[in-house]
């Protein structure tokens, strides 16, 4: 990505060097840093070893084509409220949490900006998008070690999951809603657990992550490896493990309002985007 002077406002292109005619539908409108965030991670995914493939990041994921896959921390916050013993207050208090997850590709369009992570409902960082208080902030940090690049990627996450009937259900914690997916949401959802890994399909049936291991989580951390081992000899995954994962599956989007890129070669580089409205990206160099 080349210098810039000055700070430009960009509505339509996946450029910042271009300046096109205007496009105001979601398949055409790209944030101005997507496509260079894209030609970091093709570059830095082709070295990282064992590295599946990126062609999904352009292509529409299925079986055949599955979701890229590359670690990045995910950082979210905990709010708890507590009162002060000594004055009657209520305070809080706020703690950032930031754990390795694995990237997916982008939810809806190639180039949509919205990262998609999986998880499973068990774990902390779901409690911490979905309570109201912090709005489903997150910021997601990418190294990309070959080239110095820094993408620190921040906004607010919604998360589309299983309720107890069995519907999708999407959660969007900055607007204080939790209500049935509509289609495309629905769809993202059964497509990001569709192309799960029969081993990673099997993960969301392991005994709840974080609580202190006895020897029932035990025997049931051994029946998820026999069926794991039994999935790698071509049995198919039985029925009440797929239930009982899909049930515990969780696909993060994270809708991003900031992206900070920064580049630690030479002199460096760095530039901050910022979102202006629905389809619209302001970005300027700020010293690095
Ligand atoms: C290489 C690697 C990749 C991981 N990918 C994910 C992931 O995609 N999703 C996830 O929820 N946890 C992933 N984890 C586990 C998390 O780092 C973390 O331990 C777990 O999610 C519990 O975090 P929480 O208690 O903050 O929710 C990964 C860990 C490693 C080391």
């Amino acid at each position: 990505m080349s210098a810039h002077s000055h700070s430009h406002s960009n509505r339509n292109t996946g450029d910042p060097l271009m300046d096109t005619a205007a496009h105001h539908n979601l398949e055409t409108v790209i944030a101005p840093w997507v496509s260079t965030f894209k030609s970091f991670l093709r570059s830095a995914a082709a070295k990282h070893n064992g590295q599946s493939s990126t062609a999904a990041l352009d292509g529409p994921v299925d079986e055949s084509n599955p979701a890229p896959s590359y670690p990045f921390t995910l950082s979210t916050v905990s709010v708890s409220e507590f009162t002060d013993e000594r004055t009657g207050e209520t305070k809080s208090f706020v703690r950032p949490h930031a754990r390795t997850c694995m990237f997916r590709g982008f939810a809806f369009t190639p180039n949509s900006g919205i990262l998609t992570v999986t998880t499973d409902k068990r774990m902390a960082k779901f409690d911490q998008i979905v309570r109201p208080l912090t709005h489903g902030a997150f910021e997601a940090c990418f190294y990309f070690e070959n080239d110095l690049v820094q993408f620190r990627i921040a906004g607010s996450c919604k998360l589309a999951f299983l309720n107890h009937s069995g519907e999708v259900y999407l959660s969007d914690p900055a607007k204080g809603t939790e209500e049935p997916a509509d289609d495309s949401v629905a769809s993202e959802f059964y497509k990001s657990w569709t192309v799960l890994s029969p081993a990673m399909k099997l993960s969301f049936c392991k005994p709840p992550p974080g609580a202190e291991f006895s020897q029932e989580h035990f025997e049931q951390l051994e029946k998820v490896e026999k069926a794991t081992n039994n999935v790698r000899n071509g049995e198919e995954i039985p029925e009440e493990f797929m239930a009982e994962g899909k049930k515990n599956f969780v696909l993060i989007m994270c809708s991003p309002e900031l992206v900070d890129f920064t580049n630690v070669s030479g002199i460096g580089q760095r530039i901050l985007f910022e979102r202006a409205g629905e389809y619209v990206w302001t970005f300027k160099e700020i010293c690095p």
